[in-house]
């Protein structure tokens, strides 16, 4: 009943993507229709150039040159003003890039605090909740150190956390996890975990197949199109999650 009703958060029909012109035109996106609907977590894999990133930037409405359509929540993207689509996007999607940029001046804190000023939250209160998710992430005690005094681990996982103090619904993320180690890893994906458990969507590109266990849906792109589009049920996800460590452990032999 309540899928009738509640129109996909994401859906796109007819996809393109150019890049270049004449002799070097190549499609990045080649015709892809896809529907996510609201909680799923979705894992997209493929080889490198087969346009993942090209996809994650145009859901997150940060690439606004395509063919096609796109509907976000029900709503084609393309009748949303510039600056409604601005709102949206610091307000209701958290972006995990392949290459983070923290502000180099501003600390730890700050940096993780930031999106929430265009939410209109008060300066004490936004440092506060920083704080709070600094601490899911393990880093409370680098909280007033500046980016550059971190590791490439720790910078990945406060770039994440900015991501997430937002609270938003719909997170993007372009291999939140490719700069660390297991253990840094498994952190994040169950951070990740916990927020598709609290209803939220999320789309993750991930060269790891892993962590793709902890996704509710895996599709595998190829050439600038979807080449396989799997779903699983809550039984099958716990089945795979036990599988990969039988057999890495099989290996080890
Ligand atoms: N700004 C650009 N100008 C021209 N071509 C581009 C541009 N951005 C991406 N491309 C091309 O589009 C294709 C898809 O790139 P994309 O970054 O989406 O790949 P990807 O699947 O994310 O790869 P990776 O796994 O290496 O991150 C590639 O062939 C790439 O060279
Ligand atoms: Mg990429």
């Amino acid at each position: 009943m309540a899928d009738a009703i509640i129109p996909p958060v994401i859906h796109l029909r007819g996809l393109e993507k150019r890049f270049g012109l004449g002799d070097a035109e190549h499609y990045a996106i080649n015709g892809i229709n896809l529907t996510i609907k609201n909680g799923e977590f979705v894992a997209i894999m493929g080889p490198s150039g087969c346009g993942k990133t090209t996809l994650l930037n145009i859901l997150g409405l940060l690439d606004r040159s395509y063919d096609g359509e796109y509907e976000l929540d029900g709503q084609s993207v393309a009748s949303i003003s510039k600056r409604k689509q601005a709102r949206i996007r610091s307000q209701q999607i958290g972006f995990i890039f392949q290459n983070f940029n923290l502000v180099p001046r501003l600390n730890i804190l700050e940096n993780v605090a930031l999106p929430l000023i265009y939410k209109g939250v008060i300066r004490t209160k936004r440092l506060k909740i920083a704080s709070e998710i600094l601490r899911n992430f393990h880093l409370n005690e680098r909280e007033y150190y500046m980016p550059h005094q971190l590791s490439g681990g720790q910078t990945q996982r406060v770039a994440i956390a900015r991501a997430l103090v937002n609270q938003p619904s719909i997170i993007l993320a372009d291999e939140p996890t490719g700069n660390l180690d297991s253990r840094a890893s498994h952190i994040i994906m169950e951070e990740l975990s916990d927020l598709h458990k609290r209803g939220n969507t999320i789309i993750m590109v991930t060269h790891n197949p892993r962590l793709t266990t902890y996704a509710s849906r895996v599709i595998t792109m190829l050439d600038g199109k979807i080449d396989t589009d799997t779903k699983f049920n809550v039984q099958q996800q716990i089945k795979r999650r036990k599988k990969p460590a039988r057999k890495l452990k099989r290996k080890k032999k």
